[in-house]
């Protein structure tokens, strides 16, 4: 009798034992499934800082007037920037200043970047970026989404034929990333004609987790620097909470056909 009684207690506890593994191997391919479909965490990177808050609750606002939309929208723009930039190559230089020669570290000149910026509304990050990045050269690309089917629709296309890798960086510039139409293009555009994947930063305001879902999985080694992921898109393909059409807001053409 007590030999059955081992018996059956060594085969609960190998019963036991083999249930232990196998759920722990499901755990396992499940967390390995999870890391494929979500993006590496360091490719989004989320600017949270006072002044970004702050100036995001004011271009939030609906009551806002175009004039105080551009001016906050390029502070947080400049500060997206500051963030983009912070790995720049630098090179180091003797200056003399009224007192005495010293060393200074400057971005290096040898590894000069590009702007993007997707017009419209793109232009109120890329204005700002021009002007704070040394030798930045800034290029456009004109695209609308339409407003049924929600797929961006070109219009301009002023990238060079190729980018021969010649650029350190290339920041592409729209405020708004939401099914991630426009962006996809754009960076598309740009892998075509030969930039980096790896060298492509995208920087935008506020994103959709639509369209930073759908950047991500289709490059995976670029960056996206943005002020705020919001919660959803609406049936109109507009981010919620959002801050409505960036485009008009910026350009005080809400009422204009
Ligand atoms: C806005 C925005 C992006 C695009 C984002 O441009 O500036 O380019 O929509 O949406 P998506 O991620 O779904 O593609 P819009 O079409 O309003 O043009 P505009 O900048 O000329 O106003
Ligand atoms: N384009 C905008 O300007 N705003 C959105 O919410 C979505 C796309």
């Amino acid at each position: 009798m007590k030999k059955y009684l081992y018996i059956s207690l060594f085969v609960c506890s190998v019963c036991i034992l083999i249930f232990i593994d196998n759920n722990y191997k499901l755990e396992k391919s499940e967390r390995a499934a999870e890391t494929e479909t979500k993006p590496a965490a360091s490719n989004l990177i989320v600017v949270d800082h006072p002044l970004i808050q702050h100036h995001l609750s004011i271009i939030r606002n609906k009551n806002t007037k175009s004039n105080e939309f551009r001016e906050s929208s390029q502070k947080i723009a400049g500060m997206l920037i500051l963030e983009a930039t912070k790995n720049l190559p630098m090179d180091e230089i003797d200056v003399s200043t009224p007192i005495e020669k010293t060393k200074c570290r400057r971005v290096d000149p040898n590894n000069p970047v590009v702007v993007i910026s997707i017009l419209r509304a793109g232009l109120a990050i890329s204005t700002v970026a021009e002007r704070i990045i040394p030798g930045a050269v800034t290029l456009h690309l004109g695209m609308y989404r339409d407003e049924k089917t929600h797929k961006p629709v070109w219009y301009y296309n002023r990238l060079p034929k190729t980018f021969a890798n010649q650029f350190t960086k290339v920041y592409v510039c729209d405020p708004m990333l939401a099914t991630g139409g426009s962006a996809y293009e754009a960076i598309k555009e740009c892998i075509t004609r030969g930039a980096n994947e790896e060298n492509i930063v995208f920087v935008c305001v506020i994103s959709a987790p639509e369209g930073v879902a759908k950047l991500l999985k289709a490059f995976p080694k670029i960056k996206i620097i943005t002020a705020s992921v919001d919660s959803k898109l609406n049936d109109k393909a507009y981010i919620i909470p959002g801050l409505g059409d960036a485009g008009d807001r910026t350009f005080n053409t809400t009422n204009i056909e």
